[in-house]
């Protein structure tokens, strides 16, 4: 039988550590799947990319578009420009794109147009806010894809209410866990703790990169009086993304926090993943880590007006808290006076998504 060709993509940090169980998953079929990898670049500072393919054991990729700078439409259309070329030239027989962020809805824009067989893994979340960028990436993306891998049950109902249709729509559980369950052991071995002098359960680890919470300088500095206060009462743990920082730096205020509100660059996975497992609470706006927190237990409070990931409220430690940061505040003093959140893992979270994704795309490619 001849070999089936497939392109993943990744682009972004959470890309990384969600296509990497899949790329291991892809090798064990090797006799009938070519798996090839496409880096978009959308990010590429080292501590963005290049680190998470060290630790994860990812392949290194077979495409890098190094495509990362510009605006939403200058970004999109660029990735899909040069990846067109690629779907051109090796004709895969599927493009397979995780997430939401630009990299994902424009390679599967560039590979339907060809007639190319889409399978988007993460489909189905909505937050119901179109003014959120992946919002848009999650509706263009789910609407043009050929197989639809879901993580939770919100995102079945999300895709039957749109209409499509069940065939193409598979609950395989969460991959972001798979390497979550993987990485365990060198999780366990990180020596961050030390290295910060932290101890367990006495820091609050902090994470900020949405748009709506550190694109305008008004909503930063509210940010920045909010570390400052929380950090009265515990040290901060604050690995500052790309974005934040530069925003933190135009609008000069950067030297206003204070030094008990612990600056970082961005985290590897390993050392990121120990300080989330023994932080008393994470406070953060990210996607992925509400799952994260869910599957570990961690208390986890949610700078947001809404959750594409509604599971992790319903069943796990996340708090949707809002973005008006006193609000936050009252609830990380709740916390820290023992009011806890108790939960449980969502269904088919088990560290075996990838598999069962991978065995399916091998019955139908
Ligand atoms: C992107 C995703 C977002 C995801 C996040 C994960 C979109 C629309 N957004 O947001 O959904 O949650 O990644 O982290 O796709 N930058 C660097 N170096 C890097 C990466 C980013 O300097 O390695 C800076 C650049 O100034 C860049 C800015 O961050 O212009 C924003 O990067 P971009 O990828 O457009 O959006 P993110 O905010 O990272
Ligand atoms: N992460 C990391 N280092 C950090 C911050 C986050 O390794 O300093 C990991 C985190 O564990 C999760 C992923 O990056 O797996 C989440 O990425 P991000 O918050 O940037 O994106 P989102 O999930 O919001 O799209």
């Amino acid at each position: 039988m001849k070999k089936r060709k497939i392109i993943s993509v990744v682009g972004t940090r959470p890309n990384f550590i969600k296509v990497a169980p899949i790329c291991r998953a892809l090798a064990t079929f090797g006799d009938r799947i070519d798996s090839l990898l496409c880096h978009t670049g959308q990010h590429s500072d080292a501590t963005m990319s290049e680190v998470f393919f060290q630790e994860l054991g990812m392949p290194i990729p077979d495409f890098f578009l190094g495509i990362n700078n510009g605006t939403h439409a200058e970004i999109t259309g660029r990735i899909m420009i040069e990846f067109e070329k690629i779907l051109v030239t090796e004709k895969p027989d599927l493009v397979l794109v995780v997430g939401d962020v630009n990299s994902t809805m424009a390679c599967a824009l560039a590979a339907v147009k060809l007639g190319i067989k889409v399978a988007h893994v993460e489909a189905g979340l909505r937050s119901g806010d179109r003014s959120m960028p992946e919002e848009i990436n999650r509706l263009v993306t789910d609407a043009i894809a050929d197989y639809l891998f879901v993580t939770e049950k919100s995102g079945m109902e999300n895709l039957q209410k749109e209409g499509v249709p069940e065939t193409k729509i598979f609950f395989t559980g969460n991959v972001m866990i798979d390497t979550l369950v993987y990485l365990d052991q060198k999780i366990a071995a990180s020596d961050v703790l030390a290295r910060l002098g932290l101890e367990p359960g006495r820091y609050i680890l902090v994470t900020f990169h949405r748009p709506s919470n550190v694109d305008d300088g008004e909503s930063l500095a509210s940010l920045v009086r909010f570390l400052n206060n929380t950090a009265i009462e515990l040290p901060v743990v604050f690995p500052i993304h790309p974005r934040t920082r530069k925003n933190l730096k135009e609008f000069g205020l950067m030297g206003d926090l204070v030094p008990s509100v612990i600056l970082l660059e961005p985290l590897g996975y390993l050392d990121f993943q120990a300080l989330t497992r023994y932080s008393k609470v994470v406070v953060t706006d990210s996607g992925g880590i509400q799952e994260e927190t869910t599957f570990l237990g961690v208390q986890c409070l949610t700078v947001r007006e809404n959750t594409e990931r509604p599971v992790t409220i319903e069943v796990g430690t996340n708090q949707l808290c809002g973005t008006d940061l006193p609000v936050v505040a009252r609830k990380v003093g709740e916390i820290l006076s023992g009011k806890e959140k108790q939960g449980t893992i969502p269904e088919m979270w088990d560290g075996n998504a990838a598999l069962r994704i991978v065995k399916i795309l091998v019955d139908l490619t």
